[in-house]
């Protein structure tokens, strides 16, 4: 059966088709000839992921997952969630937003935040939702050079390093992504056999 993940990032690619395949054959958007941008007007991961994969459901005929991801710092209302990527504006600037949220914690005690990610399934038959969560905290300062985004200054709770100093399939092991990720595969994966 063939479907479609709603990105064209490489990574995220590399690692779920390594999950799911030879069962589903899963394609980029590249790769459906999908060039646009893909809408994302909500305010809530919810509804952002949704009108990802809604989109190409609707505009290309064929299922799709999609993912969105936020950081949610505790002091500062849940910032910058949804707005991740363009904190510190719309260049998408990973260390401009990784300054501004260590400025905006500056002086406070409560460091907690966490990682979610919300990942929607749209076929023509349904529409569900996963969800996967890490608690943890911001660091004073940047910690290791791996991963990507926020990394560097995330520590998991119970952990001695940031995602930044993990390997790939450690972050993986407790990260939001791999655990909505797993809800999302438990679900789909007894759907081959009826493809
Ligand atoms: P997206 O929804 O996966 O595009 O993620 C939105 C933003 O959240 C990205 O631009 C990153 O800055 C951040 N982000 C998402 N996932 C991670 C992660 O696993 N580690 C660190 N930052 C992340």
């Amino acid at each position: 059966m063939d479907i479609c993940f709603a990105t064209n990032n490489i990574k995220k690619l590399e690692e779920i088709r390594h999950l799911l395949e030879p069962d589903f054959r899963v394609k980029s958007l590249a790769e459906i000839g999908c060039r646009e941008e893909l809408p994302e007007t909500g305010d809530t991961l919810e509804d952002n992921s949704l009108e990802k994969a809604r989109y190409v459901l609707d505009h290309y005929g064929i299922a799709c997952f999609a993912d969105d991801t936020g950081l949610e710092v505790e002091a500062l209302g849940g910032e910058p969630g949804v707005y991740s990527a363009r904190y510190a504006g719309p260049e998408r600037d990973n260390e401009a937003n990784i300054n501004l949220v260590l400025q905006k914690l500056e002086g406070i005690e409560n460091r907690k935040a966490r990682f979610r990610t919300v990942i929607t399934w749209v076929s023509e038959k349904e529409t569900r939702q996963f969800e996967g969560i890490v608690e943890g905290e911001i660091l004073p300062e940047r910690a290791g050079g791996k991963g990507f985004g926020y990394d560097p200054v995330f520590r998991p709770a119970g952990e001695e390093l940031s995602f930044a100093q993990m390997s790939m399939d450690e972050k993986n092991s407790m990260s939001h992504r791999g655990r909505a990720l797993r809800k999302f595969i438990e679900y789909i994966s007894p759907e081959a056999d009826k493809a």
